[in-house]
């Protein structure tokens, strides 16, 4: 079996698979959701604290299985850096205490990945990945043959609804708060969708953001419930509508049968609604990870795991090594 750690951001989670038939032994994530929360963001040294005491924690109920053990996957790039020194910290001193190598694993492959936690491998695939981090298209052929196509060029579509969640004083994470918020609203906000005139399906979200800014600031203090539901509505109306017109523009390129959309923000249900619209129009089929698996988790690093395990990518503990910015790293061959 594989023993999988992530925690490159507020996730601590531990994973063991099985190498040969894929299945999924024992999953377990604690999330920090709720201690950030009340500063509208990821504090990364609290992180870092929590992860300390939360790793080891979960790893206690998978002690029973560490016999099997013949490798350990973790994410070492991209992400906070303290954050991820926790979870590759936790490989190196279970790596010499089982005398089994590390497999280190970028966390944007595990949710490229995330796809086929207990499913063969299903790829070329066109992916849309929205996370807090990423805004990507990438044409993902195989394991090392994962090309960006489109990027953002500032802020990433998850980070933007945790920004306008935390203008409106809605805490953090923002995503399924501001999902909930807009089914109650109306696109009452003219707001503006991003790069209309680009011609490149590159994705910005800062203008945006700043737009959902100003328009609370001219509200003031007298911004009431349905206000807020309105914001949550445009602004999501807005955010998806770019995410939507930039995609048709790699779509129409012809360059694939088969998209997914993975990461943190693809369980918003509106953009999984909406894009299947936009495959179905060029008779591509979506597919999309289960809910569970969406955002950050271990068993996704366990899933690229395999792929590694199978390229025999095996570090030591002494010679893996985090890198918390990784664009050049993932593999863009
Ligand atoms: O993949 P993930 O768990 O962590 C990163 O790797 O960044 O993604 C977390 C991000 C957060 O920004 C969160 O607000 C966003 O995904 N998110 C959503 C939804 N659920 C989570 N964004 C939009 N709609 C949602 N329903
Ligand atoms: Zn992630």
């Amino acid at each position: 079996m594989i023993l999988s750690i992530e925690s490159s951001c507020d996730d601590s989670s531990l994973a063991l698979t099985k190498i040969d038939t894929r299945k999924l032994v024992f999953h377990e994530k604690i999330s920090q959701e709720l201690a950030h929360s009340k500063y509208g963001g990821v504090v990364p040294e609290l992180a870092a604290r929590l992860h300390a005491s939360a790793l080891p924690k979960i790893l206690e109920k998978a002690a029973p299985y560490l016999k099997e053990i013949k490798t350990i996957a973790v994410t070492n790039e991209p992400g906070l850096s303290v954050s991820l020194i926790e979870g590759v910290m936790m490989a190196k001193a279970l790596s010499i205490a089982l005398n089994v190598p590390i497999l280190p694993i970028n966390h944007l492959k595990g949710h490229i990945y995330s796809l086929f936690i207990e499913r063969e491998e299903r790829l070329p695939l066109g992916v849309l990945l929205v996370s807090g981090g990423h805004t990507q298209i990438l044409d993902a052929k195989s394991y090392d043959g994962v090309k960006i196509l489109a990027s953002t060029l500032d802020d990433s579509f998850g980070e933007s609804f945790d920004k306008v969640a935390k203008m409106l004083h809605l805490g953090y994470p923002g995503g399924a708060v501001i999902e909930e918020y807009a089914k109650n609203g109306e696109k009452r906000f003219n707001f503006t969708i991003p790069m209309q005139k680009s011609k490149t399906a590159a994705f910005s979200y800062s203008g945006l953001k700043n737009q959902v800014r100003l328009a609370v600031q001219k509200l003031g203090g007298n911004i009431s419930r349905q206000d807020m539901y309105d914001i949550a509505a445009s602004f999501q109306d807005a955010a998806i509508s770019h995410i939507l017109k930039q995609c048709e523009k790699i779509l129409k390129q012809n360059l694939f049968k088969e998209f997914a959309i993975v990461g943190g923000a693809g369980a918003n249900q509106t953009l999984r609604e909406k894009m299947r619209i936009l495959c179905g129009n060029f008779g591509v089929k979506l597919y999309l990870p289960q809910l569970e698996f969406c955002s950050d988790n271990a068993a996704m690093i366990g899933r690229a795991g395999i792929e590694a395990y199978k390229l025999k990518r095996f570090v030591s503990p002494h010679e893996i090594k985090i890198s918390p910015k990784t664009a050049k790293l993932f593999c863009n061959k």
